[in-house]
């Protein structure tokens, strides 16, 4: 190979193979190695490697129009697809406001929902995104527009992409904002209250009026920003008490409430949108990764009061929207209605619960703390009891996964949480070979890992790692 001429050795690669194909819940490298792939190229093949209807859309589009912007003239795929994701989210929407969520929505519910004459008091429009980090930045965007406010807050260890405006509201200076310098514009940062750290909501809430208090007027506030479920942050859900809170709070001060389902939507969670496990609807929903199973493609959603009447030209970009990546997403929507989609999820779910706690009662390795998450999006974490958290363990396990046959993913402040991304639709058999293979790893780790010299604190605030705060991969 040439040397000259490279990728930039920027991207910090989990994995150093090189792949060549993939299929549903496995792929292949250069080698011809086959991997159980629990990493689904970070959460973007909830539905699996080159899923059938998937690639015969594809392949349909790809034979009738690649491309055209939509700012230059529409297309069938963009205008089939959006009212379609319209209708999911706001059916999605009614489920939370009739105490209906967390449930799967079957394509009748949809279909019944939107002849019920309150469905009439239900609008939403949306713009579509080459990627999450674009949705993000639009979002941005439009909140500033429609409140003339700058200030956002966002939460310690979220994650919204890598561009300048997203990179400022990550909860994480390392390494996403280290040697840029100052970031532009108003954005503060929170704790993020979940019953899977240990952070209350009444530590957030203190931090709160702390805020408004000491940094500025919650008149400059235009936006919230939050995960439901954080997915670089660990798989952790947002406290559904502080959920409520946050709806009200934004209700009471005209602040627009940003729910980032870039990670945790498209039924990772095992419903459509896990917003819909907090009880609580967001103004403007964000969307991308399995949104249309391995295309780019990211999306906008919210109320029309915010997506409408903003200034011509304001909204758009050349690929957003592109036909091909449409096609997909519409087949994504077919595999969502199917109920065996939601059945799988469910199957999935119970399994992983079932197999951590059974390694748990067997004291598989004091490095298992325990699962994080809800449904279908959970994440293993990594700590001892008395050794706290070593991304040295992290390292180890991926390294003899992979070994093994089975990719794993890293997440969380420590870099303490594999977060678990097998597509939903992951046959029951090969399931349970990756887990196998994790048991075995996990009973792997070297004892010298949890000894003084090797060990980082218990306490998670003072944990300084500097592998821990350099690797991530969004
Ligand atoms: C929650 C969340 N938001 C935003 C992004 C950024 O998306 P993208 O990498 O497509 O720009 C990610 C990517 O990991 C994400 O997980």
């Amino acid at each position: 190979m040439n040397t000259r001429y490279q990728v930039t050795n920027a991207f910090t690669m989990v994995h150093p193979i090189t792949l060549t194909h993939g299929k549903n819940a496995c792929v292949w490298d250069t080698n011809n190695k086959s991997y159980i792939d629990f990493v689904g190229g970070i959460g973007v093949l909830n539905f699996g490697h080159c899923q059938p209807k998937i690639v015969e859309a594809i392949t349909k589009q790809a034979q009738l129009l690649t491309h055209y912007a939509y700012n230059a003239a529409g297309h069938l795929p963009y205008q089939t697809l959006m009212p379609r994701l319209c209708q999911w989210v706001a059916a999605s929407m009614h489920a939370v406001n009739t105490n209906k969520a967390p449930a799967a929505l079957s394509p009748q519910a949809i279909a019944d929902f939107d002849s019920e004459p309150h469905a009439k008091a239900v609008a939403l429009s949306g713009m579509l995104t080459n990627s999450g980090a674009e949705a993000t930045e639009n979002a941005l965007k439009i909140a500033r527009l429609k409140t003339k406010r700058v200030g956002v807050i966002a939460f310690d260890g979220g994650f919204h992409g890598r561009t300048l405006a997203a990179v400022n509201l990550n909860g994480k200076v390392a390494p996403y904002k280290r040697g840029l310098g100052p970031l532009s514009s108003a954005v503060y940062h929170i704790p993020f209250p979940s019953p899977d750290n240990t952070v209350s909501d009444q530590q957030a809430m203190a931090a709160l009026t702390r805020l408004f208090e000491i940094e500025t007027d919650v008149d400059n506030i235009g936006a919230f920003i939050v995960e439901p479920i954080q997915g670089e942050g660990g798989f952790q859900r947002l406290s559904p008490s502080f959920a409520q809170y946050l709806r009200a709070f934004c209700d009471e001060h005209g602040i627009v409430l940003i729910m980032d389902e870039i990670q945790s939507g498209y039924g990772r969670t095992g419903v459509p949108f896990a917003f819909m496990h907090l009880g609580v609807n967001p103004d403007l929903l964000l969307l991308g990764k399995s949104i249309a199973g391995g295309l780019p493609l990211g999306a906008v959603i919210g109320t029309d009061d915010l997506m409408n009447d903003l200034p011509k030209g304001s909204l758009g970009g050349t690929y957003s929207g592109n036909p091909v990546a449409c096609a997909a997403a519409n087949a994504t929507f077919d595999i969502m209605a199917d109920a065996t989609t939601w059945e799988n999820a469910q199957h999935y779910s119970d399994v992983i619960e079932t197999s951590v706690s059974t390694w748990q009662a067997e004291n598989l390795s004091p490095w298992l703390h325990g699962l994080t998450g809800v449904g279908a999006m959970r994440g293993i974490e990594l700590r001892h009891k008395e050794a706290g958290t070593n991304p040295q363990v992290m390292t180890h396990i991926l390294t003899e996964a992979r070994a093994r046959g089975l990719l794993l993913m890293p997440s969380g402040k420590y870099r303490h949480i594999i977060r678990l991304l097998p597509p939903l639709t992951i046959e029951p058999e090969t399931l349970q070979h990756g887990l196998d293979i994790l048991k075995e790893v996990l009973q792997s780790i070297p004892k010298h890992f949890s000894q003084p010299t090797n060990t980082q604190p218990t306490s998670a605030e003072s944990n300084n790692n500097t592998a821990a705060k350099t690797l991530a991969a969004g």
